[in-house]
């Protein structure tokens, strides 16, 4: 099987191709019997997407945390999630299906981390955090423990959270105010 390159040490480590879903179907011609997928993007509303596309099609998901990774053993850990180089999850966390957590990121004890959300480089999170689904978290957030963190919200880069943070809305700084209040895609170009 020839990989194509990926930042991500985890895939290239596994030998997994970066394929769209389109050429999954013709590589394989519709028989997935002998293929393992993860989702391999950033922008939590397109992780559904695929993510469901990939169910629908009966393929396997994988579930990739790399070695240097450090994982409570009473954390549970959903499939299809992939925790990158020198992450700690700590103790009693949950993190459900489909999560992408990258490097260096401490997800502390108690935690609930939601489907299809995308945790950046460089994120420390204090205890018991309760997060929704397709919640993104920018590069080097810091996050008070003890908060909520509604579906869909965006947490822009750098940012210090000190309060909850409804459904939906996007906040930024330190300390972190609300940017916007409506769903938005964290990549826009
Ligand atoms: C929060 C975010 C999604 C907002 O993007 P956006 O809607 O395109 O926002 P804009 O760039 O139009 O900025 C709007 C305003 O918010 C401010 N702003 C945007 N992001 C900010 C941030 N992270 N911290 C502080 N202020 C920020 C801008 O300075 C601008 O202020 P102004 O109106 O006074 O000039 C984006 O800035 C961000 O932080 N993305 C995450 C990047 C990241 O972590 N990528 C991971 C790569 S692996």
């Amino acid at each position: 099987m020839t990989s194509r390159k990926w930042g991500g040490v985890a895939a290239e480590r596994h030998l997994f191709e970066i394929l769209t879903f389109n050429e999954v179907s013709e590589k394989f011609k519709n028989n997935f019997s002998e293929v393992e997928a993860v989702v391999a993007v950033g922008e939590p509303r397109d992780r559904e997407t695929l993510y469901q596309k990939l169910k629908n099609a009966k393929i396997k998901i994988a579930t990739l945390i790399d070695k240097t990774a450090k994982i409570s053993p009473t954390a549970k850990i959903g499939e299809g999630t992939i925790i990158n180089e020198f992450s700690t999850v700590h103790s009693q966390a949950v993190i459900a299906q489909n999560v992408l957590i990258d490097t260096f990121c401490k997800i502390s004890h108690d935690i609930k981390i939601g489907s299809h959300s995308v945790i950046s480089a460089n994120v420390a999170f204090g205890g018991r955090i309760n997060f929704g689904e397709r919640v993104f978290v920018g590069m080097g957030a810091a996050l008070k423990e003890n908060i909520s963190i509604g579906n869909d919200a965006v947490i822009g880069m750098g940012s210090v959270v000190l309060k909850s943070v409804e459904n939906c809305v996007t906040v930024v700084g330190n300390p972190a105010r609300v940017l916007t209040n409506s769903a938005q895609k964290v990549f826009k170009h």
